[in-house]
């Protein structure tokens, strides 16, 4: 309020007293001045921003539900689980989307298959790309001239960019959209959980080290001073697969980490799979139980993520039927039943 009494002021050269109210008061008779260029600037901006805000109410209805996905430390794999979510979401036959707004590393796009795509504006409206599975993306990274450039915004144009990808795309109706952010607890998700009207929740990241489990607790303690709900915890790189042929129905033995051994049985086939845990057991679930926040699930280690990562056919969707597409349907099913009605399997999955 006192902000705008003071920029109105020297417009008005005879209201140069202590008391803005009052001269306000005595000039209410008068024919209101006209606006200054500096005020019609306001009174535009004023306009674009109100126009925007009930656009993102809008956006906010026609989306049906809005997840956010944070870690509290970079490399443990957020957008391979955004992406990951958001596909096999997508092989349900469910409309998504996924807004990825990390500036630093926003490797959305190519994780999608997008890689070097421009931003596709219309009438004013920002149209999203498509990806695998008909998945809509927008990505900081469609405003970058070359992804080696770092980009460095000062924070009210970086939060100005964001609520922009939020009110003026064109989303159309999506049974989920998943928003991925830069790593840590910035303005970022403030911002979008100010801007955002009904965001369901958010999935936290986090790998079985000890580190990144420390931050993870972080972000927990962050929902709450952001006042959305943690929907749950994922445990990324929590193990390796190893698949194998030995005689059918037979047991096969595998040396593991710390002398354990392990056993798996072959089926008639002579098929086996066998997973081990390459960090440490269930750091993600113990972090979970904790903080009394659902576990969703585990993603195993698999080289094939980095692989599609680089050749921009995301693991999914190049081995639907794989351990890892698998292990995503498992954590899709309980983050599903935390947001239906919140009484999804939670702390029961493994
Ligand atoms: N489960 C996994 N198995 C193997 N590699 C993975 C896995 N998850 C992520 N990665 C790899 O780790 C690197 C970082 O992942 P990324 O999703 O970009 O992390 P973040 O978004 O948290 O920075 C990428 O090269 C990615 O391919
Ligand atoms: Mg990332």
């Amino acid at each position: 309020m006192n902000e705008r009494w003071i920029e109105v002021g020297p417009f008005s050269p005879k209201a140069m007293s202590d008391s803005p109210i009052s001269q306000h008061g005595a000039n209410s008779g008068e024919a209101p001045p006209e606006a200054s260029p500096q005020e019609q600037k306001q009174m535009e901006q004023a306009y674009a921003q109100m126009k925007r805000k009930m656009s993102m109410a809008e956006i906010g209805k026609k989306i049906k539900h809005k997840v956010m996905v944070l870690s509290g430390k970079g490399g443990v794999g957020k957008s391979t689980v955004s992406t990951g979510l958001a596909l096999a979401l997508a092989q349900q036959g469910l409309k998504v989307g996924i807004l990825d707004i990390d500036i630093t590393g926003p490797n959305v796009p190519k994780m999608m298959g997008l890689d070097g795509r421009r931003l596709h504006v219309e009438s004013g409206r920002i149209h999203p790309a498509q990806g695998h599975l008909g998945v809509k993306v927008i990505s900081m990274a469609f405003l970058l001239d070359n992804e080696d450039t770092p980009v460095v915004w000062r924070g009210p144009i970086k939060l100005g960019a964001i609520q922009q990808f939020i009110g003026d795309v064109e989303w159309g109706d999506l049974d989920y959209l998943i928003i991925d952010f830069p790593p840590g607890t910035s303005d970022e998700p403030l911002t979008v959980a100010q801007s955002l009207p009904d965001i369901d929740g958010m999935v936290i990241v986090t790998t079985p080290q000890d580190v990144a489990l420390l931050d993870s607790r972080k972000s927990i303690t962050f929902s709450e001073s952001l006042k959305v709900p943690v929907l749950g915890v994922v445990e990324n790189m929590s193990g390796y697969t190893i698949n194998g042929k030995a005689s059918p129905n037979s047991e096969v033995q595998i040396a593991g980490p710390a002398g354990k051994t392990l056993k798996a049985n072959t089926d008639g086939e002579g098929n086996f799979s066998i997973t081990i845990d390459i960090f440490k057991e269930g750091g993600g679930k113990s972090t979970a139980e904790e903080f009394g926040v659902p576990f969703l699930g585990a993603l195993p280690f698999d080289p094939g993520f980095v692989r599609g990562g680089d050749d921009g056919v995301h693991r999914i969707v190049s081995e639907p039927e794989g351990p890892s597409a698998i292990a995503f349907g498992k954590v899709v099913a309980a983050l599903q039943g935390q947001i239906v009605d919140g009484s999804g399997p939670g702390l029961e999955i493994i």
